[in-house]
């Protein structure tokens, strides 16, 4: 499939799409706290996402079994909500959510502090997101799509973290994934150019320690190898001919 340049009327509806989403991860970042489940999130998140009158777009998306994913600690993403899992003080909770408004996709993950955490985690979390920034500093119409890929790999491993390297970004739009996918470590090729009207999902997903991730017996659950923590961090953007519109930003 070739990446889509989006329509203005169409970059309009990702752009509304991508506001109600940026509202849902206020109200789940808002709620968090020690002693509820990452199922009361996930309850919280669809229940927003229906009111909005959209449609949570990973619920039954290749049989995943609810709206969010809300994955702790060593998980680096696609952890399901359970009721008998409690987040406790101490623990960073990586929400990612998504909706489809009037036919239009929006993606968008961040990782937040349970109380009180370690300096180390708290680190963790702050490149994971500055990650995406490195990224996207060089996301304009004429560069090339893995200027994304090699930035956000150079100030990744300036700390010594681990790039996770068997889930990548995505185009995004009427499909929840789209052409091109976007790997958040460096490549050897340039890949496509960059124009104006893509939309993308650019979501590093780094970890504590070594880069290996392994999938628990769920199918879904990925977790780091060596059991260090995982961070997640990720926005849907539009390309244009100067600086990108993050579109899933509150
Ligand atoms: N945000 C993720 C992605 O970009 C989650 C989708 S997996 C799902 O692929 F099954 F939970 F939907
Ligand atoms: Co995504």
């Amino acid at each position: 499939m070739a990446v889509t340049i989006k329509s203005e009327r169409e970059i309009e509806l990702m752009r509304e799409s991508c506001r109600l989403l940026s509202i849902v991860h206020k109200e789940m970042e808002e709620a968090i706290r020690p002693g509820m489940s990452t199922k009361d999130i996930d309850i919280l998140g669809d229940t927003l996402i229906r009111k909005m009158g959209c449609i949570p777009n990973f619920k039954n998306y290749h049989r995943y079994p609810a709206s969010i994913c809300v994955s702790v600690n060593d998980e680096v993403v696609h952890g399901i909500p359970s009721k008998h899992r409690i987040l406790q003080e101490g623990d960073i909770v990586s929400l990612d959510a998504g909706l489809i408004y009037k036919g239009y996709h929006s993606d968008a993950a961040r990782t937040h502090a349970v109380g009180k955490i370690s300096p180390q985690a708290q680190q963790l979390i702050d490149v994971t997101k500055q990650c995406f920034f490195e990224g996207i500093k060089v996301a304009k119409a004429g560069n090339y799509l893995f200027d994304i890929s090699n930035a956000i790999d150079a100030y990744a491993t300036s700390f010594g973290y681990g790039i996770v390297r068997e889930l990548v970004g995505h185009g995004i739009g009427t499909a929840l994934h789209e052409d091109p996918q976007i790997p958040n470590f460096a490549q050897r090729r340039r890949g496509p150019k960059l124009r104006a009207g893509m939309t993308l999902a650019v979501e590093p997903m780094i970890n504590m320690g070594a880069a290996d991730v392994v999938w628990l017996d769920d199918d879904w659950t990925v977790v780091t190898e060596d059991g260090s923590l995982s961070a997640h961090y990720e926005n849907t953007i539009l390309i244009t001919d100067g600086e990108p519109e993050i579109l899933t930003l509150y």
